[in-house]
């Protein structure tokens, strides 16, 4: 908590490298409530020739002692955030003792108490809040923990590295010393104490070393742990088999948690999940929860080489590990699955998320270049948009040129902590080409639009396309250059086989002319979303028929036909359009699109050409949002397709029936496109009798909340009664009642806000664990457009009001959910003085954390 008045923010440009290092670090902790006991020796060395004080980094810190050399310090400044040493000499020993109280942590960061375990969380600053620390990145150290606990309740005791040494004490407590041969920042640092089932497996790398794999988990939940396990092993081997990148300790792992901020942290050996993201089987788990333990499990484990093995010399550089590791994540996903199915996955992300954060006050590069509080920069704009740029350079250079100049990267960095400019000098030098304007990616924010003209000359045969790109001010930058934008093409024309292109833009302007034509051929821009950018071409109708249904590149038709489904349903509001897509537009589609299904269909790929676009990135295309009449539009048409094409729509939904379940990509496919046809048919007559069958008949989780989710999106008769069926089943696992709250948070009911009353209250709902609260609220703001944005204003009072609340115990969750709010921008007058007027209110909170007032005080100004 802080003063706001004296909250500052900090600038990537004053970087200056640490004035001293701490080679290594011995840490005791002696686990007990309400003490626990933090004894650390460090072992300082002067960095060069210099007078400065030594400068630790400490948050609500009781200091107890402190020693340089064995010797007693009486002389040290302390201040709520740092503990200042004048005069040290150039090396020596610094032992430090304090004392910290874990169970009463609600923030979720440094070291807390779970309901049955304690463990840690440091990234990005959490480190300083267990002991006295140079808190940076690149201040690197060789680690020994040892751990203290009482046996009976904490049978593990666990940390990064190696085990190298335990024992029994006399008073049922024991103790256990690891060691971690690599050298880290301390953000990478793990403890977790408590007793577990465990999971174990082995890993053969490819130089033939043995790999111990340890997954533990809640007592009692070992059987949901094997999904995460196989995942963990086919990281490995992918890593290996497509980077040449071998793991490097001995042993691996990995524990679950119920109470944890994010997805998971890649702490050295020992990574910590959100149980979330660990714990499935086919009853409690869909094939989407599946699919996600497989890339987040894949994501930390790549982090080992991405961020441990080389890491960021700031924080400002943090896309230098997640940029880069998301990319990696989903090449892996894509080659454990359908490649253009994780890529419309990975595009709807970018388009819904990292769009409106780009739209937004919070607007920010890639790499950032202010930050008041780092956690506030974890964000979809560093990480997806980060990887969206890695994936550019990979389009540009090719696998092996991007494969050559990941080698030299590593051959250059490993053990070091770096910056994105050495990331990107790697790729250059390997493959000798010029990437400086390419960096330019890493220094502005905001979405480009490339707006493209096309001519075509009947007489030469001449087709031209011009090229526009309009980088337009941010709010946090107002001068703009252009940036290096590949863009893929692919030139289709009647009775040929297409041919695709990469063109390169990098002016302002630029024109490509093609020749040869006997026709005017039609062109799809953009395919495979070659560049996060936004797209302007006043395609016709009739081409984008023609790319939804014909074009080579499954990601295009995909593409096409959402351009088609966007054009129809802004045409419905005062925003308008100017495309003038009719509805029999939007039937020929779907004709085509069922026509177009052939014995091979694969069945993903149908069920998203199927579906609409979002709201939410509805929302992202047009300068003012029209909540209430998109939605109505949206609902619409959705009935209008269900109805006109339910026999289609039946005929599959009988088609893709299968028994079992297994999460393959086959199943899941089919799973996928049934539960698409049971969300149009429940908009039919037949919709209560079907939904409320699937429901009965399921059993798998997949099958059963696409039962769920189809009754409550057509507001079916049945909705309420399979709901209380679905809670009372589930009564003792907070894990799947997460899926029912955000059901009924999103749902669009008249008394939404008593039923989130009635959620708040109920017994499984616990308002400091971070899944209850984004189930609940979170969903409601980010996923209910018509209770959030109701016209009264009441949704967005009964968000702030929340937050006022959730803020003092946990600013960092806080923080997320307030993006909505500050999303104002794009409303109507009336909704967006009623945000700006909550945003007010929590503004004028006392000790607002600096989380929150980050990013309430930019939505404001
Ligand atoms: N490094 C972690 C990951 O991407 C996430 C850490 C998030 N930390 C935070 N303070 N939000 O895997
Ligand atoms: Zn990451």
């Amino acid at each position: 908590m802080s003063d706001n008045s004296v909250i500052q923010a900090k600038r990537r440009l004053d970087y200056q490298p640490p004035h001293f290092f701490i080679s290594t670090v011995d840490l005791s902790v002696k686990l007990e409530d309400p003490k626990t006991q933090v004894k650390s020796q460090l072992k300082v060395i002067r960095n060069g020739e210099h007078r400065h004080p030594l400068v630790l980094d400490g948050e609500e810190l009781p200091l107890i002692d402190i020693k340089i050399n064995a010797n007693s310090v009486t002389r040290y400044e302390q201040t709520p955030t740092s503990l200042t040493l004048e005069n040290v000499p150039d090396e020596f020993y610094l032992e430090i003792y304090t004392e910290i109280d874990p169970a009463s942590n609600s923030s979720l960061e440094g070291l807390y108490k779970t309901e049955n375990a304690y463990c840690t969380q440091c990234e990005a600053e959490g480190f300083r809040k267990i002991t006295y620390f140079i808190d940076r990145p690149d201040v690197l150290s060789e680690y020994s923990v040892t751990i203290y606990a009482d046996q009976k309740a904490y049978p593990y005791l666990l940390s990064n590295g190696n085990k190298v040494d335990s024992g029994k004490l006399e008073d049922g407590r024991h103790w256990v010393k690891w060691h971690d041969p690599f050298k880290k920042p301390c953000y990478l640092f793990a403890l977790v104490a408590g007793d577990f089932d465990l999971l174990e497996d082995h890993f053969k790398t490819v130089s033939g070393r043995k790999i111990l794999l340890q997954l533990f988990v809640d007592k009692g939940k070992a059987k949901r742990g094997k999904h995460a396990l196989t995942s963990l092993k086919k990281s490995m081997q992918w890593d290996e088999e497509v980077f040449d990148l071998e793991y490097d300790l001995d042993i691996y792992m990995v524990v679950a948690v119920d109470f944890f901020n994010m997805g998971a942290m890649e702490n050295k050996g020992l990574n910590v999940f959100n149980s979330k993201f660990v714990l499935a089987d086919s009853e409690s788990a869909t094939d989407e929860d599946f699919f996600n333990i497989e890339s987040v499990i894949a994501h930390e484990y790549f982090h080992n080489w991405t961020g441990n093995r080389v890491t960021c010399r700031d924080w400002f550089q943090l896309s230098l590990k997640e940029g880069l590791t998301v990319f990696r994540d989903q090449q892996f996903s894509a080659d454990m699955s359908s490649r253009v199915v994780n890529r419309i996955k990975n595009v709807k992300v970018i388009r819904e998320h990292q769009f409106a954060e780009d739209a937004s006050a919070m607007s920010h590069p890639i790499r950032p270049d202010e930050v008041i509080e780092m956690n506030n920069f974890y964000t979809v704009t560093v990480y997806d948009k980060g990887a969206e740029v890695i994936r550019m350079l990979h389009t540009l250079l090719g696998q092996q040129g991007f494969k050559n100049g990941i080698d030299l990267y590593f051959k250059r960095h490993d053990g070091q902590a770096v910056t994105c400019d050495d990331f990107v000098s790697a790729m250059q030098d390997a493959n000798q080409v010029d990437l400086s304007q390419f960096k330019l990616w890493y220094s502005q924010s905001g979405t480009p639009v490339v707006s493209v003209k096309e001519r075509f000359d009947d007489a030469t045969g001449e087709y031209i396309l011009e090229f526009q790109q309009i980088n337009a001010p941010t709010a946090d930058q107002q001068q703009k250059q252009n940036l290096h934008i590949p863009i893929r093409l692919e030139f289709m024309c009647n009775g040929e086989k297409p041919s695709a292109e990469l063109f390169e833009l990098k002016q302002g302007s630029q024109t490509l002319t093609k020749s040869g034509f006997t026709e005017k051929p039609t062109v799809a821009l953009l395919a495979d979303f070659s560049a996060p950018v936004k797209l302007e071409f006043d395609y016709t109708v009739d081409a984008l028929l023609k790319i939804a249904l014909q074009s080579q590149d499954g990601f295009s038709r995909w593409d096409a036909g959402q351009k088609l489904f966007s054009e129809y349903l802004h045409g419905k509001t005062p925003a308008g359009s100017t495309f003038k897509v009719s509805l029999r537009d939007i039937d020929n589609l779907i004709n085509g699109i069922f026509n177009d299904k052939q014995a091979d269909t694969d069945w993903a790929l149908l069920a998203e050409m199927l579906t609409l676009p979002n709201i939410e990135t509805l929302a992202q295309q047009v300068s003012r949002y029209y909540v209430v009449e998109l939605n109505k539009a949206r609902k619409e048409l959705e009935s209008h397709i269900a109805n006109t094409f339910s026999a289609n729509f039946l005929l599959i939904y009988s088609e893709s029936a299968q028994s079992g379940y297994k999460y393959t990509a086959t199943q899941v496919n089919k799973r996928k496109i049934r539960n698409l046809c049971l969300h149009y048919l429940a908009k039919t007559d037949i919709g209560d009798k079907l939904v409320s069958e699937q429901f009965s008949a399921s059993s798998n989780m997949t099958d059963s909340l696409g039962a769920l989710k189809a009754a409550q999106s057509a507001l079916l008769p049945c909705f309420e009664r399979l709901m209380s069926e679905f809670e009372q089943k589930w009564a003792d696992d907070p894990l799947v009642l997460d899926k029912w709250f955000a059901l009924h948070a999103s749902s669009e009911i008249p008394d939404i806000l008593a039923r989130l009353d009635l959620l708040l209250s109920h017994k499984q709902f616990n308002h400091d664990n971070p899944n209850r609260v984004r189930s609940v609220i979170g969903t409601f703001a980010f996923y209910n457009p018509t209770g959030f944005h109701a016209i009264d204003g009441s949704g967005y009072k009964y968000i702030a009001d929340y937050l006022l609340k959730l803020d003092a115990r946990n600013p960092q969750v806080a923080a997320r959910i307030v993006t909505p709010l500050s999303q104002w921008k794009k409303m109507d007058e009336a909704r967006a003085e009623l945000m700006k007027h909550q945003l007010t209110r929590l503004l004028a909170q006392p000790n607002l954390s600096k989380d929150l007032y980050e990013k309430v005080s930019k939505s404001l100004s």
